[in-house]
């Protein structure tokens, strides 16, 4: 009689027990796999292109030197000639997107993925890039250089 009883009660715990295994199995599997799905579809900002940005300030930066900078979410470079002309481009590489950077012993613009090279206006003078880096316009104001979209850009 009195294992008849027990009977129900053991059925009972025994369904709540699964269910917390199983909620604890669903709340691992999504603790693991939610931060690898955000990973591969990232959500989409909204943020707004900047007209101008402050690049550096006018002693950030030597004759025959560069620096990378944001432009938004976008890289720039900014570039100090051996004559003291500032110019400023985009710094994604036009054949796979890699970022550039300012080859000093060269006085131009590297790629160091695959080789590619641009002089200092920006024209693709060898290797794959099919394309010129886009200009930046620039301004030094108040001991500030301001890079913003050339006029031909906006
Ligand atoms: S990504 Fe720049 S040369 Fe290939």
């Amino acid at each position: 009689m009195k294992n008849e009883n027990k009977e129900p009660k053991l059925k009972s715990r025994r369904k709540f027990l699964d269910i917390v295994l199983q909620s604890s199995i669903l709340a691992f599997l999504i603790s693991a796999f939610y931060p690898i799905i955000s990973y591969l579809i990232p959500p989409k900002k909204n943020e707004p292109k900047p007209k101008s940005v402050v690049a550096a300030k006018v002693g950030d930066l030597e004759p025959n030197s560069g620096i990378i900078f944001r432009f938004g979410r976008e890289p720039g470079i900014l570039i100090k000639t051996s004559k003291g002309e500032l110019k400023a481009f985009t710094a994604t590489c036009t054949h796979l997107a890699c970022i550039v950077q300012y080859r000093p012993d060269l006085e131009h613009i590297w790629c160091a993925c695959h080789n590619g090279h641009y002089n200092l206006n920006g024209v693709n003078i060898a290797g794959p890039p099919p394309r010129p880096l886009t200009p930046f316009k620039v301004n030094v104001k108040n001991g500030q250089i301001y890079v913003s979209v050339a006029e031909n850009e906006a």
